[in-house]
């Protein structure tokens, strides 16, 4: 069976949030899509195996972004001068619009899943946009393209302009009903995920629905929380009997405790809040180069990651400019070291282990047993060849992991992608 082998070269991965496994020349063992664990011998029961030796390049677990917007992507690296809110109804929201052209959703959607193939990504968390023929023309695209992804239809009712706003809450379930019941039966690898936009834009009677529907199909959920001040209070004078923004999402069971749930960004999270999450098994998308580029601030990673919450990287574009959880793994080093020296020094900087933890097996819970190499895991992996980063000083395996995360233009230091055992590129 071909996606039964032996892989060798550098292998790392996270043996759990403060320390990297590293195996030198080891051996990563692929059996139907499935590791077997990573090894410094090859074990006798896996002799047979095919081969594949990958010499001196670096192997790491394929990453996982817990959060981004595939509809966004068109205008990413511009329109950063504003906070979020100006944000939504002047950039993001127009081009959103846009997306009731399956036309022009296919042509941006291809361009999108091109770039996350050549990303470091093997597994993602996307909002589309409202529109049911886009959103399948999304994952119509994903499906094709051998990542796995949770897709949302983008559910607002409220706020946005006329065109985004949807009309008649039968009609919107109906609408998401039609939405899921195709995805289920046209997907393997691409599955829906229930995503109210936020609390802005959704009124109690679609998040009403949104419960039943969540009930019915068991779907997860995704969402935004406490990204932004001027959204926080907002979310208190729209949800007055709520405790706190997240309660707005607990009143409708859209916070955890039925199916995982992300929420992204949590910068501002009250300690009751904090407290809902841990409780509820939320699952935290940390989006720091969003969070610097809406200027919404900077989330306490470390405060959450003692507690022991579940808190995995996102790219957010296009609030993020990148696609690259590299990159997003370096920001959210750099911006924890200027909350700790700046803000708070009791919440310590967050290190290059964590960071990496975050981007594999933090992330990669949401999916199951995703983001390691260890026995019975999915087969997600990444091939590094890194000699476009030269230096004559001898670096070690870590170093060469530090440099990539920090120095690469990602696309080009991966070689190979595998995702579920299967060689993508
Ligand atoms: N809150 C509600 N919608 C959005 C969005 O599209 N991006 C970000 N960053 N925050 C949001
Ligand atoms: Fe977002």
């Amino acid at each position: 069976m071909n996606d039964t082998f032996i892989l060798k070269g550098n292998i790392i991965d996270s043996k759990d949030l403060n320390q990297l496994r590293i195996i030198p020349n080891g051996y990563l063992i692929c059996k139907n899509g499935i590791c077997k664990g990573a090894f410094e011998k090859i074990p006798k029961e896996y002799q047979d195996f095919d081969l594949i030796d990958y010499q001196d390049k670096l192997i790491i677990p394929g990453l996982v972004d817990l959060h981004l917007h595939a509809s966004q992507y068109a205008y990413h690296g511009t329109g950063m001068d504003v906070e979020l809110i100006p944000w939504l109804t002047q950039i993001a929201f127009p081009e959103e619009e846009k997306f009731e052209s399956v036309d022009y959703a296919k042509c941006a959607y291809s361009i999108f899943v091109r770039d996350l193939v050549k990303s470091p990504t093997t597994r993602a968390c996307i909002f589309a946009t409202k529109h049911t023929p886009a959103t399948l023309a999304l994952m119509d695209e994903l499906e094709n393209s051998g990542l796995v992804t949770y897709v949302g239809k983008v559910e607002m009712d409220r706020f946005a302009s006329e065109k985004l706003n949807s009309i008649g809450t039968v009609n919107e379930v109906n609408q998401i009903k039609l939405w899921i019941n195709e995805s289920l039966k046209r997907y393997q690898n691409t599955y829906p995920i229930l995503t109210p936009r936020f609390i802005p834009s959704c009124t109690q009677e679609l998040l009403e629905e949104l419960k039943n529907i969540e009930l019915e199909y068991k779907l997860k959920v995704q969402s935004h929380l406490s990204e932004n001040l001027d959204e926080i209070k907002w979310v208190s004078e729209l949800e007055p009997t709520s405790k706190f923004y997240g309660d707005a999402y607990e009143k409708y069971h859209l916070f955890g405790s039925i199916n995982k749930t992300i929420m992204a960004h949590c910068i501002y999270s009250s300690i009751d809040e904090i407290n809902l999450m841990k409780k509820n098994g939320v699952f935290i998308a940390h989006c720091p180069a969003s969070n610097m580029n809406v200027k919404s601030g900077i989330a306490p990673i470390s405060k959450y990651l003692k507690i022991g919450l579940h808190v995995g990287l996102g790219t957010d574009v296009s609030g993020g400019e990148t696609l690259s959880l590299f990159t997003t793994m370096k920001q959210a080093i750099q911006v924890s070291k200027l909350y700790w020296r700046l803000v708070d020094q009791t919440i310590s900087p967050i290190t290059l282990e964590n960071a990496f933890f975050m981007g594999t097996r933090g992330g990669g819970e949401f999916f199951g047993n995703v983001g390691a190499f260890q026995d019975g895991y999915a087969f997600d992996c990444l091939i590094l060849e890194d000699s476009e980063l030269e230096t004559i000083i001898n670096l070690d395996l870590r170093e060469r992991l530090e440099r990539i995360i920090y120095c690469s233009n990602s696309s080009d230091v991966i070689e190979h992608k595998y995702v579920q055992g299967k060689k993508i590129f």
